[in-house]
């Protein structure tokens, strides 16, 4: 130790950049904004993490939408209401990814139906489904938009999609029938995450993999109240609990709270220890087209039995 303290290289940090898309791109951000496109379409929406100058002056940047923040405007407010200056923009349209294919749409709360941030998880739990030649059994909680399930799917794996709103699970289904992967083993169940957890313990029912998504704040469909703060220990312990005993990985992501990727990570890590494998954790991050910058969307960790380093379990 110097009178400087002391600085830790880790090898296991890593920014992911989400720059695996022909169907989206981040075009500029800048003034607590981000201009995006998905597909044909241009959308300018707010986000907090944008505090720099934008590159190009925000009035040359010509949307086909644009989301206004309502609410308080903070960061974890995503009330609002959308604009179409240029009429063009369909109810929902295709987003392609890798052979999948999402139903884009404007929606409530500012969301465009899917998350292209997320690519860089897709793509990593699908090579180690391939890569362990055998079964394989995915659980996908608080899922959504299905694309992670899709690409497990797509991949070889059988998978149990879980998610609280019916209607989540619809658009889940559709973008399946998009995608063309109708014949493909996915159980889409609509529950609270940590009731089906337990549930599935009491049957003993377990999994090679598993993906969460939590929200800050969520309710099941019968009104089960979900709380990052108070919820996520447990979750993880039970999540412990269905792994099989030759599992592939677990990749945790979490939104809308600042919470370090440190505390995300060192909370997975203590519910793991024992398993092998090793961890990484860090930021997920859009990169701007034409530019260098990548904007931050979401702190992650994740096990894998195959990765090694300094916080191996
Ligand atoms: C951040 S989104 C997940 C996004 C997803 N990773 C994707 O890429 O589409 C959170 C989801 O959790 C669901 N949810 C909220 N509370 C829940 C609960 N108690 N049990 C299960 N799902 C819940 C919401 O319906 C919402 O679809």
């Amino acid at each position: 130790m110097t009178a400087q303290g002391s600085s830790i290289p880790t090898g296991n940090f890593r920014l992911l950049v989400a720059d695996d898309w022909k169907d989206y791109e981040l075009l500029d951000s800048g003034e607590g904004r981000k201009l995006e496109r998905y597909g044909d379409y241009r959308f300018d929406r707010p986000d907090a993490q944008a505090l720099w100058p934008s590159t190009t002056p925000r009035d040359s940047w010509k949307p086909d939408a644009i989301f206004a923040a309502g609410g308080d405007k903070s960061e974890d407010d995503e009330r609002g209401a959308w604009s179409f200056p240029s009429g063009s923009v369909p109810e929902n349209w295709p987003v392609a990814w890798n052979g999948l294919v999402a139903n884009a749409r404007c929606a409530s709360f500012r969301h465009l139906g899917l998350f292209p941030e997320h690519s860089v998880h897709w793509s990593w739990a699908a090579e180690r489904i391939k890569r362990a030649a055998r079964p394989v059994r995915v659980l996908n909680l608080f899922g959504y938009t299905g694309m992670m399930s899709l690409a497990c799917a797509q991949a070889g794996a059988e998978v149990v999609h879980l998610d609280a709103s019916p209607k989540s699970i619809g658009f889940g289904r559709d973008n399946q029938a998009s995608s063309d992967l109708d014949d493909r083993p996915i159980r889409w169940i609509c529950d609270d995450a940590m009731k089906f957890l337990q549930r599935e313990i009491r049957r003993g029912r377990q999994y090679d993999g598993v993906i969460l998504d939590p929200p800050k704040y969520g309710r099941g469909p019968k009104k089960e109240v979900w709380q990052l703060s108070e919820g996520l220990d447990e979750l993880l312990g039970n999540v412990r609990t269905v792994l099989t005993p030759d599992p592939l990985f677990v990749i945790l992501t979490i939104y809308a709270v600042r919470l370090s990727y440190l505390s995300v990570g060192q909370t997975l890590a203590s519910h793991l220890s024992g398993l092998g494998g090793g961890l990484e954790w860090g930021e997920m991050t859009l990169k701007e087209s034409r530019s260098d910058r990548l904007l931050p969307t979401a702190v992650y960790a994740r096990w894998g039995s195959d990765l090694f380093g300094q916080y191996s379990s």
